[in-house]
């Protein structure tokens, strides 16, 4: 596996690549790595020659300091476990300085709504560091397939829909949900949960089963009242928001409407973790 640092050795080792005919597909990360990315690699395997990711936590998409600062990294484990893979080809994992060469800034989107809703509420700013990183690593790597995972399904729309309005030569892809055994979404947070709290937390995969089984014999607002009720009888649980949304709008819907694709998006604190998970509902 190489290991680039520099923006210069990684384009002259992928330029390489490229005049040999080999196909490239990238997974950008934040590193803490788990077996979720490993499915981002295996999609990617599937569909190039070679397999690209990186590690970087971006500053611009936290919008907190404490979260960024508490937020784990570990470069050696990182790179041991995707040695063990066996998946990735090369890595690149770059200083701030290589991917905000001026400025540490986000720059400003506009994604047609897609960036104000959900996440959006709560996390103001971070689709537009989301955007930025995104964009220049893109820009960098030049892959010809990029993967993202479904998990942070929001984030997912707004980098195709990135994609689409800047014309970028790259064809993005989104890869199912990795769940724990329990149904629990895989996520580097699921390790700051107690063994109880990890149990207990597959009540959030669970409901969603259950909204997709309702949205065929209910109304929206009796789902919204159904999950309500839910997590108030979750000890230590408190439920941030639950939303049915338009899958390409991600407008929140409060009725079905014929010829359009829904997906739940339910958000819980466990203990002191946020948790994200959602569901396309068929
Ligand atoms: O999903 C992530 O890990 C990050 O948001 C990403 C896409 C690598 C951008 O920093």
């Amino acid at each position: 596996m190489e290991i680039f640092e520099t923006k210069k050795t990684l384009q002259d080792y992928l330029e390489r690549q490229r005049e040999m005919g080999k196909k490239i597909g990238f997974a950008p990360t934040m590193g803490a790595l788990h077996k979720g990315h490993l499915s981002l690699y295996e999609a990617a395997r599937k569909e190039n020659d070679l397999t690209v990711s990186s590690i970087f936590v971006n500053p611009t998409q936290f919008n907190n300091v404490s979260d960024l600062e508490k937020y784990p990294r570990d470069i050696n484990r990182d790179l041991y476990f995707l040695d063990e893979s066996g998946l990735v080809d090369a890595v690149y994992g770059p200083q701030v300085a290589e991917l905000y060469p001026e400025k540490l800034q986000s720059k400003s989107y506009d994604f047609g709504g897609l960036e104000t809703a959900m996440e959006g509420k709560f996390r103001p700013g971070h689709f537009d560091g989301v955007g930025t990183v995104v964009e220049e690593l893109l820009s960098q790597v030049k892959p010809d397939n990029a993967y993202f995972g479904e998990k942070d399904y929001q984030q997912l729309a707004i980098i195709r829909k990135m994609s689409n309005q800047l014309n970028l030569p790259v064809k993005i892809h989104g890869v199912k949900i990795y769940r724990e055994e329990n149904g629990l979404a895989m996520s580097s947070r699921n390790e700051r949960l107690s063994s109880g709290q990890r149990d207990a937390a597959k009540i959030i995969h669970e409901t969603l089963v259950k909204v997709n089984d309702w949205f065929k014999i209910i109304t929206v607002p009796e789902i919204y009242q159904r999950v309500k009720d839910i997590f108030e009888d979750q000890p230590g649980m408190v439920m941030e928001y639950f939303e049915i949304a338009d899958e390409e709008t991600l407008q929140e819907t409060d009725f079905f409407y014929k010829g359009h694709d829904y997906r739940a998006f339910l958000v819980v604190f466990v203990g002191e973790v946020r948790l994200i998970d959602n569901m396309h509902l068929d």
